[in-house]
């Protein structure tokens, strides 16, 4: 795999970063993670514009967002290449991170500043299996024990990785995190319910990440003439919902049909089944699965 790393492209085996990267030392970073179907990238606008506002909220300073615009396409040039070698379909996730770079040690910003370390690749992703979307996953609640900035995407997500694998051990896919009885999103993914026809799902705040697909989700809800209502609802509120859904740039729409002990309905529903094929439409992804 070729990755781009400050400027450069190496292979996978020499993409090298220091033990001062302070992505390393602090988890001082931002990230992104766009979904490649059929060998472009779907909303990159909005993941770039996410990039960019992250940037300038933890004050990364000095990132040429269109040499990594640059960038991407020379990754997505070798990624449709390497996958028609194979044979396989040109589906991936692009990763992008950026960090405030490598200085030694100390919690202040180095000054002067140091050039941000920039890394961006293209893996291959396996579609999600349309049994999985059709039977629905199981999910458990968790306490929501983040910091109060999680509309920033930094790479700080051990509270994400220690809930998820907590949620796995449990045989859940995710965990639903909750803030002081208000469900806010999951560890990656957001959160939608069903109630009656009227989609729901948090509002956008500092406690959740507003999620591109989230967004795209919303709109396509509009288009459709689906009513929405984006208040706090609580736990209470995902038991006893017609339909529950996860939203992701990799999760696409994928429905929910147990959270916690209760089940919801015996299989995917048909509005979570319905925003997935418009989501896939929008993509492009004609016949890509069978819902
Ligand atoms: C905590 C969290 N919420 C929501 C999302 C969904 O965001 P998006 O649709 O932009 O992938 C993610 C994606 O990684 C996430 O990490």
């Amino acid at each position: 795999m070729i990755v781009y790393l400050n400027g450069e492209y190496v292979d996978e085996s020499e993409a090298k970063v220091s033990i001062d990267d302070r992505g390393f030392l602090f988890a001082d970073g931002v990230y992104e993670v766009a979904h490649v179907y059929g060998g472009t990238l779907f909303e990159w606008r909005r993941h770039r514009d996410r990039l960019r506002h992250s940037l300038e909220v933890v004050r990364i300073r000095g990132v040429d967002l269109d040499e990594l615009d640059r960038a991407a396409d020379t990754l997505l040039e070798h990624f449709r290449a390497e996958m028609a070698r194979r044979n396989e379909p040109a589906d991936g996730s692009l990763y992008v991170e950026v960090t405030r770079g490598a200085h030694p040690r100390a919690h202040l910003f180095p000054d002067p500043p140091v050039r941000p370390t920039v890394v961006m690749w293209i893996r291959p992703v396996e579609p999600i299996p349309a049994e999985l979307v059709e039977r629905g996953v199981k999910v458990i609640t968790v306490p929501d024990d983040r910091w109060s900035k999680v509309w920033i995407k930094t790479v700080g997500l051990l509270s994400n990785v220690l809930a998820k694998q907590y949620a796995h051990d449990r045989g859940a896919f995710e965990a639903i995190y909750v803030r002081d009885g208000i469900v806010t999103e999951c560890t990656s993914a957001n959160l939608f319910i069903v109630q009656q026809g009227t989609l729901r799902t948090a509002p956008v705040s500092n406690y959740i990440l507003p999620g591109v697909t989230r967004e795209v989700v919303l709109e396509i809800a509009q288009e459709e003439g689906l009513p929405v209502n984006l208040t706090p609802f609580g736990v209470d509120e995902v038991y006893t919902a017609d339909e529950v859904f996860l939203t992701g740039t990799l999760t696409e729409v994928l429905p929910i049909t147990q959270v916690d002990d209760v089940r919801i309905g015996t299989r995917a529903g048909p509005v979570a089944l319905r925003l997935r094929r418009l989501l896939h439409e929008r993509a492009g992804v004609l016949k890509r699965s069978s819902t």
